[in-house]
């Protein structure tokens, strides 16, 4: 597992990569963008987070955040590397006898319904399993959030269960669906 280079992963119309910090403006684009669109389905977002201030800070955090072992903040760039279209988070990493983390995502609101975030999901995922050798993913959505379940039901993650008032979703404490995918790899 080297941490060291960030990955770069070209899909059939896509480009999976840690965004740096001079491109700082693509991110707030998107998530200006974006912002009554995601609204309803993400935590509540301070003044602040829309700001290049933020964002030349988180950057550079995401990607040390990668190198520690922790996180893997993807963005979803169009093959040409120029737009933000989307975000794929794998968070909150544990090793030891876990090898597991979470995953969230948004995609544009002009690129749903063209298997964006199905085909971004699906080299993502194959990366975590076989180059950061974990063995679960969990990913949480709420009940009448039928976009994300199709998603996540596609990619084989299975029903585990239902947490009540499991996250703070713009800013309420929502029930979640809990879902889960192993690695098909057993020697992993
Ligand atoms: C959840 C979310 C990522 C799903 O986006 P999406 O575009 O529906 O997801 P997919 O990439 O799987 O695309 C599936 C759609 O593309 C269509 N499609 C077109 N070409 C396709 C292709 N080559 N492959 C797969 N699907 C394709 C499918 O028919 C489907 O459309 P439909 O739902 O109208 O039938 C998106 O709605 C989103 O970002 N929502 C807001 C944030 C959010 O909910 N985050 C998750 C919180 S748990």
């Amino acid at each position: 597992m080297n941490l060291r280079t960030l990955p770069h992963i070209k899909t059939e119309r896509l480009l999976l990569k840690l965004l740096e910090s001079p491109r700082t403006d693509l991110m707030i684009d998107f998530r200006l963008a974006n912002r009554s669109f995601l609204k309803p389905w993400e935590p509540r977002r301070p003044a602040e987070f829309f700001t290049p201030a933020f964002w030349d800070y988180q950057l550079r955090y995401l990607i040390q955040d990668y190198r520690d072992g922790n996180s893997l903040c993807l963005v979803i760039m169009d093959a040409a590397d120029t737009e933000v279209m989307g975000v794929c988070n794998f968070t909150n990493i544990i090793r030891g006898t876990f090898l597991a983390c979470q995953l969230g995502y948004a995609l544009a609101e002009k690129h749903q319904g063209k298997g964006v975030m199905f085909e971004a999901l699906t080299h993502a995922i194959e990366f975590v399993f076989s180059q950061l050798d974990l063995h679960r993913i969990m990913a949480a959505y709420v009940p009448r959030n039928a976009r994300s379940g199709t998603l996540l039901k596609r990619l084989n993650f299975v029903i585990e269960g239902t947490a009540s008032k499991y996250l703070s979703i713009d800013g309420r404490w929502e029930d979640h669906v809990l879902t889960a995918l192993v690695n098909p790899d057993e020697s992993r």
